[in-house]
């Protein structure tokens, strides 16, 4: 493939039409090390949760695209999104997932880093002479800003500001961030997982209502009779909305848009002994809020490239290889907030997302096949126009009914507008 002709003869442009895109997207390896370079390296990409790096020295490390890059919180509060890769010979200088720390200290020869990516010292610098000027050696930091808590950061320093490429999807970020249900919102804990396909058959799912009673038969088979019926959101009044510049939101339960809207709505059977639990501690109009936050948000909010709002959880995408990636599932928990809370929101986010869980895993399995499937035959087209017939222009973009693939379409606009730029 040159730069914008693939293997079959397809211009980049062609791969993606406004109604279905091209296998190869899954599947060449030369489209995938573009996308490293004109998709991730070139855009915001999320990296972490202020909940994540509360304190000053508090680090958490990760990936824009396939570099390791390490986001930590300075002495003087302020965050950074930094290389992880020492000026010397290129280790990693820091291992660990999570945690707090004074300094990055190169394990390999030593060379020590403050947290703001200052070179700080060398062992035994006279063999340098006067060859080595610190200053001209620190950790390479990228640009970052912050919306919501949620923190981004990007190679560009020339490209628009991230509330400007956030612009529509921000109301929603803000209402996802009310499911701390009057306490601050704190990931509680994560789990990642790989599944062998390409990122962007999971970038897809976030906004896919389609597939829900069909993969998640046995998750519906495990609730009660009342959340089934909640859940049977295809045919139902949500919709799904284009938010422009990749993004978009699934709305599945439009009573749960607002957690704090509807306080007076009678409390779901399901969480009727976390209720009374809580009124041990809490006067009534707490409980209700709580309770109401605690089963999550009624909608999915994609940000591309790499972040969902989810229910009451981030997942967060990883693409490692043409056919594989990692994927981070984050549970959301009130900061201060009721133990009995947390704890229910734990319990939810295991039944589904997690390792055991009885959504997940019939999710991934349905990407893996996917993944599968798009070896057999040679050049042949994902569909992505349901719902096109009835999509409408709003205010914010475009929308259409809930199992629509409208998410899908804005994503992939963004798509081939960064790799034909
Ligand atoms: Fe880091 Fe040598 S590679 S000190
Ligand atoms: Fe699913």
């Amino acid at each position: 493939m040159t730069s914008q002709t693939t293997s079959k003869g397809h211009t980049l442009a062609d791969l993606v039409q406004h109604d279905r895109v091209h296998t190869s997207l899954y599947t060449d390896p030369a489209i995938f090390e573009d996308e490293m370079e004109k998709v991730f390296a070139n855009t915001w990409v999320w990296v972490a949760h202020a909940s994540e790096i509360p304190e000053a020295g508090s680090y958490k490390t990760g990936y824009i695209g396939r570099q390791p890059v390490v986001t930590v919180r300075d002495r003087k509060q302020q965050v950074h999104v930094l290389l992880n890769r020492c000026r010397h010979r290129a280790a990693t200088v820091c291992e660990g997932h999570k945690g707090k720390t004074n300094s990055f200290v190169c394990p390999y020869h030593g060379w020590s880093y403050s947290l703001d990516g200052a070179l700080r010292g060398v062992p035994s610098p006279e063999s340098y002479g006067d060859l080595l000027d610190k200053a001209d050696y620190p950790l390479v930091k990228l640009r970052v800003e912050e919306y919501a808590g949620m923190i981004f950061a990007t190679f560009k320093d020339d490209i628009e500001p991230l509330v400007d490429f956030l612009g529509p999807a921000k109301k929603w970020m803000d209402l996802f961030m009310k499911q701390g249900g009057g306490f601050p919102i704190k990931v509680g804990g994560e789990h990642r997982f790989r599944f062998p396909g390409n990122w962007k058959i999971q970038l897809e799912n976030t906004t896919d209502a389609y597939h829900f009673p069909l993969v998640h038969k046995s998750f519906l088979s495990s609730v009660d009779k009342q959340t089934e019926e909640m859940l049977d959101f295809v045919e139902g009044p949500g919709f799904v909305e284009d938010l422009g510049n990749g993004h978009s939101v699934m709305v599945m339960i439009p009573d749960l848009v607002d957690l704090e809207a509807n306080l007076d709505a009678p409390i779901p059977e399901r969480f009727a002994a976390l209720a009374e639990e809580l009124r041990a501690d809490y006067p009534e109009d707490q409980v209700r809020r709580i309770v109401r936050a605690v089963g999550g948000s009624g909608f999915n909010l994609n940000i591309f490239p790499n972040i969902a709002c989810s229910m009451a959880f981030f997942r967060v995408l990883r693409p490692v290889s043409v056919t594989e990636t990692e994927i981070h599932h984050a549970v959301i928990t009130m900061d201060g907030g009721p133990e009995a809370g947390n704890r229910a929101r734990l319990r939810m986010h295991e039944h589904f997302q997690g390792p055991m869980g009885f959504g997940t895993p019939d999710d991934s399995e349905a990407w893996e096949r996917v993944q599968k499937g798009s070896n057999a035959g040679t050049d042949q087209w994902i569909l992505l126009n349901r719902g096109l017939a009835k999509e409408q222009e709003t205010a914010d973009g475009r929308r259409s009914d809930v199992s629509a693939e409208t998410g899908m379409r804005a994503a992939y606009r963004q798509w081939k507008k960064l790799m034909t730029a």
